[in-house]
């Protein structure tokens, strides 16, 4: 993957132009092929109750965490810059028998899309806080308070937590801190979960912080 340096800003439409080149070069290595476990384990073992309505996961890739939390009464969107992104999610998705009324994949930049007059219910966010430059974080924390509605339920994973000295000022991934989630989201949300013990990928323990946020 392209690195850039953690310092200093980014031309939010040049550094996108990094994510169609990694998806039409097929150097997906973050994907993990599955769920995340720490969300599989918040919401089936520890039976989190999420509101129903709409639900959206920014740069959700394959679509197998939007599939997951899809359910009747919870319709979700991923959505992804990449085109084909959205159609390797939509063919999984028809492989495994969901009905596209329940996940839905679209091509959106999260930062610039219509919402919905509904907004959203529900949002996941894994591997897309720390795939934007540093730079954007302070709009992307404004744009979740903008597109969720009073009440929703942000679930984020925090991650990576830990990186090697020698790779931690570059990214993406870049390296994230519970406090840089606070300093973006605590003028807008309430942090009432987390649990830094979750379930990870086992490639990526003692790297994870599953957290939940409340729209005030
Ligand atoms: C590191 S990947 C993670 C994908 C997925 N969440 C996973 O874990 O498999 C980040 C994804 O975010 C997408 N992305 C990056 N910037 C985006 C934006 N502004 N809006 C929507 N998607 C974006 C990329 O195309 C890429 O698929």
């Amino acid at each position: 993957m392209m690195s850039h340096r953690k310092s200093g800003e980014v031309n939010a439409s040049e550094y996108n132009k990094m994510w169609f080149q990694i998806w039409d070069n097929g150097t997906t290595r973050w994907d993990k092929g599955d769920v995340s476990p720490a969300l599989r384990e918040l919401i089936v073992d520890k039976r989190w109750e999420l509101p129903s309505g709409q639900g959206i996961v920014p740069g959700c890739g394959r679509g197998y965490d939007a599939m997951f939390l899809a359910r009747p009464g919870l319709h979700m969107v991923g959505a992804d810059l990449s085109p084909l992104a959205v159609k390797a999610a939509s063919t999984l998705r028809d492989s495994m028998g969901i009905p596209a009324d329940l996940a839905s994949f679209q091509v959106m930049d999260f930062f610039n899309f219509d919402i919905p007059a509904s907004q959203f219910q529900v949002a996941y966010d894994y591997t897309f806080f720390c795939a934007i430059h540093p730079s954007m974080r302070a709009d992307w924390g404004r744009r979740y308070a903008k597109i969720m509605s009073p009440g929703a339920h942000l679930i984020a994973l925090i991650f990576p937590i830990f990186k090697a000295e020698e790779e931690r000022e570059h990214g993406p991934p870049f390296l994230v801190s519970e406090d840089d989630y606070h300093r973006v989201l605590d003028d807008n949300f309430e942090l009432i979960h987390i649990d830094p013990k979750c379930q990870t990928h086992d490639s990526r323990v003692g790297q994870e912080i599953i957290s939940v946020w409340r729209r005030k």
